[in-house]
C-alpha cells in the first residue's frame, strides 16, 4: 500500500538504458521544477545495465542543450529494489520498462509506478518512443514528450504543496 509521500516529493524517471529518455525526462523536470520554484528530489535509472556509469547519449545531450538544459553531468545507473522505497513516484517510459520494474518491486514498495505519459492529459497509456536507433528528430520528439510530463508534474506537486 502507498504511504504518504516524502516532502519534497521524490520522482524517478525510468527507461531501458538510462542514456536517452529518462535522463532527458530528468533534465526537463529539473528545469521545470527550478523555474516553478518547487523543491523536489529527481533522478533517473534504467532497467538494463549496459550503460551504467556512462553519461547520456551525445544526441540526447545535444537535444537538451538545444532546449537550454545541460544533462552532461548525469550518469547512468540501474534500477534497484531500494528505489521503490525511496521514491514516491516511478515513471516508466514504456510498457516494457513498466513490466520489468514490476518484477523488481519489493513487497514493501512505497512508490507509485506508472507510465510517464499517464500524467499528461489525453496521453494516458502512451509510451515515450525509444529514439536510440533513430535520428535527431526522434530526440526532439522525446524532449517534447518528457517536457509535457515535466509540466504535468509541476502542476501536480505545485498545487498539492
Ligand atoms: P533509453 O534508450 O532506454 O531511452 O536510454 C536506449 C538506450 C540504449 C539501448 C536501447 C535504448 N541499447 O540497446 O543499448
Amino acid at each position: 500500500m502507498r504511504k504518504d509521500r516524502t516532502n519534497p516529493p521524490a520522482v524517478l524517471f525510468l527507461c531501458l538504458g538510462n542514456i536517452c529518455r529518462s535522463p532527458l525526462a530528468e533534465g526537463a523536470a529539473r528545469a521545470a521544477f527550478a523555474a516553478a520554484g518547487i523543491d523536489a528530489t529527481l533522478d533517473s535509472a534504467g532497467t538494463g545495465d549496459w550503460h551504467v556509469g556512462r553519461p547520456p547519449d551525445a544526441r540526447a545531450q545535444a537535444e537538451a542543450r538545444r532546449r537550454g538544459v545541460d544533462i552532461g553531468t548525469l550518469c547512468a545507473r540501474q534500477l534497484t529494489p531500494g528505489d521503490f522505497r525511496r521514491f514516491d513516484l516511478i515513471l516508466a517510459a514504456d510498457e516494457t520498462n513498466l513490466r520489468d520494474a514490476r518484477a523488481l518491486a519489493p513487497d514493501d514498495a512505497r512508490a507509485e509506478l506508472m507510465l510517464m505519459l499517464d500524467l499528461v492529459p489525453a496521453r494516458a497509456g502512451e509510451s515515450v518512443a525509444d529514439p536510440y536507433y533513430g535520428d535527431a528528430d526522434g530526440f526532439a520528439a522525446t524532449w517534447d514528450d518528457v517536457d509535457a510530463v515535466a509540466s504535468a508534474l509541476v502542476a501536480r506537486f505545485g498545487s498539492s504543496g
